[in-house]
């Protein structure tokens, strides 16, 4: 029963893929099954993953190895392009740009066949379960320590709106100050030569 993959019949369609892995990886493929990326879960037009999104297909890694663990963020990344971008902005990301394979990388905090809403309170990341899931590399996490944000941003008005309004408060007060007294010395400069020539004929005189 050899088909093209394109053809839904196919063991290798996308729809079929986790059902042909669940003949040897079981386990995995049922908890898939209920996770946010599973189709039975999320009705979505917009691209759900499947095992060779992560996996890949003919080339699939230990996932213990380094560079599983360093490429899965663009695997991430291609569907999640800008939650990718402010986790960069963060020190996890910075420092696994720069090749740290210990800091977190997504499916650290996220789960990887479990995957779920944040909020969602069978997540890794929901208020019972945080702690725990940060204390696999922060062996003193408490409930203060994990009100870290892991995706901070100034950019977003709607999710982060302290980090926004502070970064654009505190902009307009370093260029309010910089005009203020840029301008305040550019408008003394005449002055204080006008008083400097004053003074200086003061003295001939004398
Ligand atoms: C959203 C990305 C993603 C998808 C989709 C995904 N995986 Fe994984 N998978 C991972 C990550 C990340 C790990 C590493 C987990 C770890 O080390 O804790 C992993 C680990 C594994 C492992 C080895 C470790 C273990 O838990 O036994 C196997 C086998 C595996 N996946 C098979 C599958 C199969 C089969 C599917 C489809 C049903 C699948 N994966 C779908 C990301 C994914
Ligand atoms: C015929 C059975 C079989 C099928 C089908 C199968 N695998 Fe595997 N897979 C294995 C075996 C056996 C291993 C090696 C397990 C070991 O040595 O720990 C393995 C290892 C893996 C690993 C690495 C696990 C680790 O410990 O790091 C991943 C990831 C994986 N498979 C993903 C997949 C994906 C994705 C599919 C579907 C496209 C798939 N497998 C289909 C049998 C299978
Ligand atoms: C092929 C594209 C694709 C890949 C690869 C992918 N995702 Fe997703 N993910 C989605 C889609 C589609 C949804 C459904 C919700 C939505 O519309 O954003 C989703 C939902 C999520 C959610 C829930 C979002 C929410 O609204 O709270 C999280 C968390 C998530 N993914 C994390 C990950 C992580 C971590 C990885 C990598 C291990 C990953 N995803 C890989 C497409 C993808
Ligand atoms: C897979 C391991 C891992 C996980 C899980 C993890 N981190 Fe980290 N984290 C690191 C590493 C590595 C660093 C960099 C440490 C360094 O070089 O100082 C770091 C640094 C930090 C820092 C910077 C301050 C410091 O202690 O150096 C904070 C804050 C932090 N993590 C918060 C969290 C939170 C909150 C969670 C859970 C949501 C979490 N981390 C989960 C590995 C992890
Ligand atoms: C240190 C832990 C940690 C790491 C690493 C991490 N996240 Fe998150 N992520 C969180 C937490 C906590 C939330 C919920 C709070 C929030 O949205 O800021 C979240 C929220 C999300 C959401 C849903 C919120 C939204 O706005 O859509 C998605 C999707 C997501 N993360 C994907 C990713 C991807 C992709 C990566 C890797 C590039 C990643 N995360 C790395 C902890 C983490």
């Amino acid at each position: 029963m050899e088909l093209p993959a394109s053809d839904t019949l196919s063991s290798i369609n996308p729809k079929n893929i986790p059902h042909t892995c669940s003949n040897c990886h079981y386990g995995i493929y049922e908890k898939f099954q209920k996770s946010i990326h599973s189709p039975k879960i999320t009705k979505t037009d917009k691209k759900l993953p499947t095992c060779y999104d992560c996996h890949k297909s003919h080339s699939i890694e230990r996932v213990e190895r380094g560079d599983f663990r360093q490429g899965i963020i663009n695997q991430c990344g291609t569907c999640h392009e800008d939650v990718t971008k402010t986790y960069f902005e963060t020190l996890h990301g910075k420092v696994s740009k720069l090749g740290e394979v210990t800091a977190a990388k997504c499916y650290d905090c996220h789960g990887s066949h479990n995957i779920l809403k944040p909020d969602d309170p069978k997540s890794t990341l929901s208020r019972q379960n945080v702690v725990e899931t940060c204390k696999a590399c922060h062996p003193n996490s408490n409930h203060k320590f994990v009100g870290y944000l892991t995706h901070a941003t100034h950019h977003d008005p709607e999710k982060y709106p302290y980090l926004f309004y502070t970064f654009w408060a505190m902009t307009l007060l370093l260029v309010g100050t910089f005009t203020f007294f840029g301008l305040h010395t550019i408008l003394w400069f005449p002055r204080a030569l006008k008083e400097k020539r004053r003074l200086n004929k003061k003295k001939l005189k004398e």
